[in-house]
């Protein structure tokens, strides 16, 4: 016999553990971020990734499938790139209007609320950020099967990018989530390089479930490796040293991926471009995912090309 107040109790211990764990997780991952804010940079600085001298005086070009891609998934890369100091110029493509429910004419203007937010650091003396919006179903429909064909993604791209110099950021192979229209984009950026000297970098997918809805577990692990190794004589890194191997400083020498990570900040102003600015897609679910997502706290880029 069906009993729900027994599936009641049943599942409120686990749930209990979740909601702790959590907690937790977010409380050591507010601790570690600020403690490494004032070890890298005497806490002046707003950001605590370091960033290679490639992705410096750039003018950055993101493709982008759907309104909300930019801050679902390339949050922390944009808030951290778009700094004045890094001397970026910003500019984003997206090829559509993410009328899948119908929604699209109201998802346009939300991206352009969400940039605006997302930007809104940006100060240095580079032209002001730039925003497409490709409105075209006949080409790119926003649908959950359909692939777009890499040329007509290359053509795009190349309408739409300025410079001859320009450094493409775009989902890698895995499209985040193996979504068609994200993989698209990867093809299509990949044919745009291998005609203009333009540079390609990629947002790594996550290699798992686990890891793409870890929240700050994983992140947390990392920021306190990276925090033991700027202060290589604490007694913390002896302690931790002898118990382990030592930790090596992050090398961004031989192509070795490039590792963003928000800080608090970031993070509240990622989930104000989300919530505030994409209002029409904050569904129930959207918190949930927002609250456990890593891509919210931490990006990883690879160089293609
Ligand atoms: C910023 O970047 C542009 C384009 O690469 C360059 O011309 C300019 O000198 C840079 N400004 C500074 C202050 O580095």
């Amino acid at each position: 016999m069906a009993c729900p107040k027994c599936a009641y109790s049943i599942l409120r211990i686990p749930v209990r553990i979740l909601a702790k764990l959590l907690f937790v997780s977010c409380l050591a991952w507010i601790v570690l971020t600020n403690a490494l804010l004032c070890y890298l940079h005497d806490g002046s600085s707003p950001s605590l990734s370091t960033i290679p001298v490639e992705l410096t005086n750039k003018d950055i070009y993101f493709l982008i499938a759907h309104p909300d891609d930019e801050v679902m998934f390339f949050g922390p890369t944009i808030l951290e790139l778009s700094l004045p100091k890094y001397n970026n110029s910003m500019n984003l493509l997206c090829l559509s209007t993410g009328n899948g429910a119908g929604l699209g004419s109201t998802r346009e203007l939300e991206l352009l609320k969400s940039t605006q937010i997302l930007f809104s650091l940006y100060g240095s003396q580079r032209p002001q950020p730039v925003v497409k919006i490709v409105n075209d179903e006949a080409r790119f429909m926003d649908t959950m099967d359909a692939e777009w064909d890499a040329q007509l993604v290359a053509e795009e791209l190349g309408l739409f990018v300025k410079t001859s110099d320009a450094l493409v950021i775009t989902f890698d192979e895995g499209g985040v989530s193996g979504h068609p229209n994200h993989v698209s984009l990867f093809e299509g950026a990949k044919v745009y390089v291998s005609q203009t000297p333009a540079s390609l970098y990629t947002l790594s997918s996550a290699s798992s479930v686990w890891e793409k809805y870890s929240f700050t577990l994983i992140t947390n692990w990392k920021l306190f490796k990276r925090l033991v190794a700027s202060r290589p004589h604490s007694v913390l890194a002896q302690a931790f040293n002898r118990r382990f191997s030592p930790i090596e400083v992050d090398t961004l020498l031989g192509g070795a991926p490039v590792e963003i990570y928000a800080t608090m900040n970031m993070f509240l102003a990622a989930v104000g471009a989300m919530a505030w600015g994409h209002y029409s897609q904050m569904v129930w679910f959207r918190y949930g995912w927002m609250l456990l997502s890593r891509y919210l706290t931490f990006n990883e880029l690879r160089l293609v090309q």
